[in-house]
């Protein structure tokens, strides 16, 4: 089984999503015999934005990576994902390797009965963190965002690991990751089959 981990989080140790990510990595670790773990840190190791030079594929080292990281993706049996949210929405390097992950014909097509998710079957785990308290309020463009972009892909099941309110008090935040911590899913016994998913337009 592979496992993939991101982070995006640009305050390195003293961020939160980066130890809920590894708390859920550590999990599935200790879960699964033989566990393949791949990891990518988009702060330290960011992708360019996607701009035409990338979508026309001009530069064959730059597609090379871009496949790699597509790939890399589309092998994962489960996802786990550090998204602090940055100005109500994701991280900018996030979005850059989400822009690499959503391709058509590849994770995703059109068809006449609408779009079909091509990379179902993944556990996605997104580790999130907030300064504030955003949970079911319309300031929240993270966790939503991230749901209907893995939703597109075909993915269901993707579960949210969050401490929110850390910036509000040292005590919200100690609670907030307290409770993120203990929030952690057990490991589902095997992944679902992998199959295309159709989905409302
Ligand atoms: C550039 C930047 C933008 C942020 N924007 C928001 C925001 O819009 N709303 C919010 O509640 N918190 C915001 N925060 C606070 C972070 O969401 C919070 O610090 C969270 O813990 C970040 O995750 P991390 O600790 O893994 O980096 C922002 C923090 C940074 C550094």
């Amino acid at each position: 089984m592979k496992l993939l981990h991101i982070d995006s989080s640009a305050l390195g140790a003293a961020s939160i999503t980066r130890e809920l990510g590894a708390a859920v990595v550590a999990r599935w670790s200790e879960a699964v015999d033989g566990l393949q773990v791949e990891y990518r840190d988009l702060d330290r190791d960011p992708l360019p934005h996607l701009d035409g030079a990338s979508l026309a594929k001009a530069d064959p080292a730059r597609a090379e990576e871009d496949e790699r990281v597509l790939q890399q993706f589309l092998d994962a049996d489960v996802v786990v994902v550090g998204a602090p949210m940055y100005n109500f929405a994701i991280p900018s390097t996030l979005k850059a390797w989400i822009d690499r992950i959503a391709v058509a014909g590849r994770t995703f097509r059109y068809t006449a009965d609408g779009p079909q998710g091509l990379a179902g079957g993944k556990t996605v785990i997104v580790a999130s963190g907030r300064g504030g308290l955003h949970a079911g309020a319309p300031t929240d463009f993270q966790e939503p965002y991230l749901q209907a972009v893995f939703a597109f892909l075909g993915i269901k099941q993707v579960q949210f690991v969050r401490a929110e309110g850390v910036a509000l008090s040292p005590q919200h935040r100690t609670e907030a990751l307290a409770a993120a911590h203990a929030s952690i899913p057990a490991v589902a016994p095997r992944p679902q089959a992998r199959v295309a998913e159709p989905l409302a337009a």
